[in-house]
């Protein structure tokens, strides 16, 4: 059989008066088929703009590296909000956007974290990371001072939120949340690109393990600490491991 033509077959098998005779999804239908709808946003631009919006928008991400040298030059905060902005318009599971953005400016707060964080990684480097683990980080020239967390305007940290806490009569009710880990990620991607954009250097940062964040952050208890953004200008003269991308033709597949 012909691919298209099974697929055919494939959609004439499902319309949805073939589950007639199943009731929940009759009745899941009743409620879906109301969903209001709204159109959707204007975002097409005619060819010779689009590929413009699509080469710059290239060579400013190439233009990120993680940095771990941050100068002390101010940041305006808008920046930073916008970015938060742009991550909150990413995909999520059921549009349950499990995201929490922690901004930190403040210097004893950073001091604390830093102090946390570096006691973790000492262990990591010292004994809890595998031979494995630490050749796979030589050539990335890290340890365990994490000086950057203190140098930076701003550290964000992101929270995912495992599931979702909401008031009911019965009082505060746990809401299951759907691809929590997928979501975030995304999330964090937008953040990265707009700060990127916005001629900003960052570092993806993960402490591991990074639950204390919680406690010095005083986050609720359906958050986890998903990832530490030191965000700032970058100090002069900042320097990076010499690492390189995939090619194009190693990841690009097309069929
Ligand atoms: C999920 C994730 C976790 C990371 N964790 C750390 C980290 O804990 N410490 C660090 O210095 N860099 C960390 N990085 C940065 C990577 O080392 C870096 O992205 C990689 O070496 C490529 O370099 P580039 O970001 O400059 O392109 C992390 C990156 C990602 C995506």
């Amino acid at each position: 059989m012909e691919r298209s033509e099974s697929r055919q077959v494939q959609r004439d098998a499902n319309p949805p008066a073939a589950f007639a005779d199943n009731e929940r999804l009759r009745t899941y239908l009743e409620i879906a088929s109301k969903a209001p709808m709204e159109p959707a946003p204007e975002n097409r631009l005619e060819t010779r703009g689009a590929l413009a919006a699509s080469r710059g928008f290239l060579a400013t991400i190439e233009k990120r590296r993680s940095i771990r040298q941050f100068s002390n030059k101010p940041v305006p905060f808008e920046l930073v909000e916008n970015a938060v902005r742009a991550a909150s318009r990413a995909p999520s599971g059921a549009n349950q956007q499990p995201w929490t953005y922690v901004i930190v400016s403040d210097a004893a707060v950073k001091e604390r974290m830093r102090a946390a964080i570096e006691r973790e990684e000492y262990e990591t480097y010292a004994r809890r990371a595998s031979d494995e683990w630490l050749a796979a980080l030589a050539p990335l020239g890290t340890d365990w001072r994490k000086e950057h967390i203190v140098q930076a305007p701003y550290v964000a940290i992101v929270f995912a939120q495992v599931y979702g806490l909401k008031k009911s009569e019965a009082g505060i009710v746990k809401v299951k949340h759907y691809y929590v880990a997928e979501s975030v990620g995304i999330s964090v991607g937008f953040f990265l690109a707009s700060l990127t954009h916005a001629g900003l250097a960052t570092l993806t940062h993960t402490p591991n393990p990074m639950g204390f964040l919680a406690e010095i952050l005083e986050r609720p208890e359906n958050e986890r600490a998903y990832v530490v953004i030191p965000i700032g200008y970058a100090a002069a003269g900042a320097r990076v491991p010499a690492v390189s991308k995939k090619t194009l033709e190693q990841i690009l597949v097309t069929q």
